[in-house]
């Protein structure tokens, strides 16, 4: 992929754009709707955020009142309550289990009690990359809508998935749905800090408000260059195999040293591994390993306070020699 990037910034180009992002680069957004998941998005359901990250926390900022209790998933991505405890709204623990992937289910959204006012709903999901499936998404929605629970979908990993048929968003199941997605993971973009947020005209236009109040706009030389990413979903897509081939050797690795216990990912890059035969204080179990042999692996302590300690999540988007090597390294530590 090819971008003088060099050039540009020597023409300085580079000034403030509008709070919620460019409107080439909130058309880009929409066209990408309509052509991955037939949905039909204006500009003004469109706002670019400095990654998913302030998509999030802005979101749930407007959204909720002090004190509101607001459910996730365990194990979950670990920002999602950190969050929340800063905004002074509440965690409310929907606990997953292996055997439906460490994903959320209608069964478990049935459960919830009244008090709850919103939901983060994530899918593929981190640590685990657990899908969702439409059908299920589908039910849970419209069981979220007959308790009038608002839901985030943060839908960062849509397109890592190994499977034939991708996700759709839930803006196509209701559209009162918020969506929050990033150019971080499919679009290998982490460090330009650019994401979006797609919700409704009047949550676009508080988004407007909030954003240009925190960062003004988002940083305009990412916009620059994510615009151009569009055209380039062959090349992304030939990363997502490779992350496949990776997951697959990564798997038939740690079986062959007898670790078995595991969910196997349908989307993302993690897997989330049970290593209580080894040690049940994993942030004992990854700090020992960075420090004899400069591997790092997540401690499960992070995604989820009660069960986590069992569990150690590893990260295979990268080269496949590097996952070779660390995995030489592994075998003749444990
Ligand atoms: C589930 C999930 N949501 C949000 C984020 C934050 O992404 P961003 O880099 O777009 O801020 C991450 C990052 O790892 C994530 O795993």
């Amino acid at each position: 992929m090819l971008i003088n990037l060099k050039k540009k910034i020597e023409e300085k180009k580079f000034g403030y754009t509008e709070s919620i992002g460019t409107i080439e680069l909130r058309k880009k957004v929409s066209d990408h709707y309509k052509k991955h998941y037939d949905a039909d998005i204006s500009l003004e359901n469109v706002a670019i955020t400095s990654g998913a990250s302030a998509g999030i926390f802005m979101s749930l900022l407007y959204l909720f009142k002090k004190g509101s209790f607001i459910a996730i998933t365990r194990p979950g991505y670990p920002a999602y309550k950190n969050i929340i405890k800063a905004l002074d709204l509440r965690v409310y623990y929907i606990d997953t289990y292996e055997d439906n992937n460490f994903q959320l289910t209608t069964d478990m959204v049935n459960d919830l009690p009244d008090n709850i006012k919103g939901i983060i709903i994530s899918s593929p999901s981190n640590p685990c990359g657990g899908i969702i499936s439409d059908n299920e998404m589908l039910n849970i929605l419209k069981i979220c809508k007959s308790k009038s629970i608002k839901v985030i979908s943060d839908e960062i990993y849509h397109k890592v998935e190994y499977q034939n048929k991708k996700s759709n968003t839930a803006f196509n199941f209701d559209i009162n749905s918020i969506v929050i997605n990033s150019f971080s993971k499919y679009f290998l973009m982490t460090g330009y800090r650019l994401g979006w947020i797609i919700g409704d005209k009047d949550f676009i236009n508080q988004i407007r408000n909030l954003s240009m109040n925190f960062y003004l706009s988002p940083s305009s030389i990412s916009q620059y260059v994510a615009k151009k990413v569009f055209n380039y979903y062959d090349y992304f897509d030939s990363i997502v195999l490779k992350y496949l081939e990776n997951r697959n050797y990564l798997i038939s690795q740690l079986q062959s040293i007898g670790i078995r216990d595991m969910i196997v990912p349908t989307g993302a890059f993690y897997l989330y591994v049970n290593i209580s035969k080894f040690n049940n204080d994993s942030y004992d179990f990854c700090k020992r390993m960075v420090s004899d042999i400069g591997v790092t692996l997540a401690p499960g302590i992070d995604f989820d306070d009660k069960r986590g300690n069992n569990y150690v999540r590893f990260s295979y988007s990268c080269e496949k020699v590097e996952l070779e090597e660390s995995l030489k390294l592994i075998k003749n530590w444990l």
